[in-house]
């Protein structure tokens, strides 16, 4: 079978080396380069091979059909634009390209919300990867727009916390192992998140005047993202699970439970998993929505390559862990 080449710039970070674990395993993609910054040079497996990789401005772009970019925003666009030159498509996971946070005259693309924006992803030259904490947001949010059911005004609160990979590998104090373990701490407070903006811009898109009150918070394990969403609605769903059930009936990525989801059940999986309830106590109707997602899989990774799949005219499930 002719398999297609991929590059990976960034391949040395976290979400780097989770595309490389992707690539390896999958049946129609072989990898054409992986280049990192300061630990060019340094070797790692992917699949049965041993790659050392490559200084980013010595990365053969034109030998990829698609360049997968795992740089740090403010890094990434220039890239993308040198890789589009050179003829390869491209998945951005930074925020560079994407909506709310993209850098100043960064050209429009695809933001590859999958499920939300297969139609546009397909066959896209370049294609803005969601953030983590947006991806579990926003496909739990869009089902109540779509149905026109967030409250016309309303203000939806996203409490999420997230493990220590959603920072990056780069090391940092308040990073190191003993200022994280048995503790649990909010930040970016007073909604100034980067994925606040970026939430926000594609909410109006999904056509919800909501605001949108976003606290991230750095929880002690690995990886996984949990997040707690608070929506006043219209009003309440007949049937609570009903919009989602119906919006995602039959995609392979989406698990919608009636008992609240937890990081176990989708660590190391391209899922999202949700719930949700009607809260009891209140004056006005709200839902509370739980969902769970692995931030370098689902909220990178994972769905880095249900685009690029797209992108490329394979099946969008082809190499992902269920
Ligand atoms: N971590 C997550 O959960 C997550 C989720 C969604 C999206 N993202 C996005 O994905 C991107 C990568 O995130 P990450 O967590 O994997 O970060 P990371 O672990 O810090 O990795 C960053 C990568 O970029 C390379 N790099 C950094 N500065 C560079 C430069 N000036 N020139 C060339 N290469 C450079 C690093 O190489 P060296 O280490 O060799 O220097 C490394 O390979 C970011 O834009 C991030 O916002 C991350």
């Amino acid at each position: 079978m002719h398999k297609v080449p991929i590059g990976v710039l960034g391949a040395s970070g976290y979400a780097g080396r989770e595309l490389l674990a992707l690539i390896g395993r999958h049946p129609a993609m072989t990898l054409a380069f992986a280049a990192a910054g300061t630990r060019r040079g340094e070797r790692a497996e992917v699949g049965d091979r041993v790659i050392t990789f490559a200084a980013t401005e010595d990365a053969p772009l034109g030998d990829a059909a698609l360049v997968f970019s795992a740089l740090p925003h403010g890094e990434s666009a220039a890239w993308v634009g040198s890789a589009r030159a050179a003829g390869a498509k491209v998945v951005d996971l930074s925020s560079d390209l994407r909506p709310g946070t993209g850098l100043a005259g960064a050209p429009a693309v695809p933001y590859g919300l999958t499920e939300v924006a297969r139609d546009a992803v397909r066959g896209a030259d370049v294609v803005a990867n969601p953030g983590c904490y947006a991806t579990a947001a926003l496909l739990a949010l869009a089902p109540l727009a779509a149905r026109g059911l967030i409250a016309p005004g309303a203000t939806v609160t996203i409490n999420a916390a997230s493990g220590v990979t959603g920072a990056g590998f780069t090391p940092r104090r308040d990073l190191l192992f003993a200022e994280v373990a048995e503790d649990f701490r909010a930040y970016a407070l007073g909604n100034t998140h980067r994925h606040a903006s970026e939430m926000r811009a594609v909410l109006a898109s999904f056509g919800s005047d909501a605001d949108l009150v976003f606290t991230p918070h750095l929880l002690p394990v690995a990886r996984g993202i949990l997040a707690t969403i608070l929506v006043p609605v219209a009003e309440l769903p007949h049937d609570v699970l009903a919009p989602w059930r119906e919006q995602y009936a039959g995609e392979p990525f989406i698990e919608i439970t009636d008992e609240a989801p937890s990081l176990r059940d989708v660590t190391r999986r391209n899922v999202m998993r949700l719930t949700a309830r009607p809260v009891a106590g209140v004056r006005r109707p709200m839902l509370q929505i739980i969902a769970a997602i692995d931030n370098l899989m689902k909220g990178a990774a994972g769905q880095a390559m249900q685009n690029a799949n797209l992108v490329l005219g394979l099946d969008e499930t082809m190499g992902l862990p269920s």
